[in-house]
């Protein structure tokens, strides 16, 4: 992952407990090779938009490096740990547990890596779907998954999130999940409650900040 060895500045991060990065990497290059290549372009994507918001680049990148450790976990694997961690579950989740892939896989990372920053934790548990109440690493983590150029088939608009995404992280955001939901609504498909939740949030701090 040479983007990950170039813009390391140290072996070790620092972030409360030391974590070697390399050792990281390390345990998730199990996955495969199409997964860590998104990987490798969410943790760049990430890099860039914590610098550029002034966001701990450290928590970001360790939450891009590990946010889909359960991404190739099957649905009923996920479920099942879902419950031996106990996890909640909800009724649309246990139709679609890959909505449940970021809270087991922070769990995996919190047990099996020893990741104990909550941002970090924060960041791999809701990347996919999003919460009202996210904090600044999770924000950048949910946006740089979505702005993987991968994924620009799958949301037509990430040009115009893009975009956005040069001056104000909320705004970019809240573009990217009006996008995503208009996309569902078309398609007849579910919409997950907590990215209703995290959107609300955004409008709210906007018109808050608004004179
Ligand atoms: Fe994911
Ligand atoms: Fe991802």
């Amino acid at each position: 992952m040479d983007s990950l060895i170039k813009m390391a500045p140290t072996k070790k991060v620092n972030l409360g407990m030391s974590y070697d990065i390399y050792d990281l990497r390390g345990k998730i290059s199990h996955l495969p090779k199409g997964l860590l290549e998104h990987i490798d372009r969410v943790v760049d994507i990430s890099l860039e938009l914590a610098q550029r918001f002034d966001i701990d680049p450290e928590k970001a990148r360790v939450s891009a490096l590990l946010h889909d450790v359960a991404r190739v976990t099957r649905g009923p694997e996920l479920l099942k740990l879902a419950k031996e961690f106990g996890l909640p579950v909800t009724l649309l989740e246990e139709r679609l547990p890959i909505f449940i892939h970021g809270p087991v896989g922070a769990e995996m990372v919190r047990r099996d890596m020893g990741v104990r920053d909550g941002e970090i934790l924060e960041a791999i548990r809701y990347h996919t779907i999003g919460r009202g109440g996210m904090g600044p690493v999770a924000r950048v983590l949910y946006l740089a998954d979505k702005l993987d150029p991968a994924k620009d088939a799958r949301y037509p608009f990430n040009p115009e999130v893009r975009g956005l995404a040069r001056n104000d992280l909320a705004t970019a955001i809240l573009a990217f999940i009006d996008g995503d939901i208009a996309s569902n609504l078309a398609r007849g498909r579910l919409v997950h409650p907590s990215t209703i939740e995290f959107r609300n949030q955004l409008l709210t701090e906007m018109k808050a900040s608004c004179p």
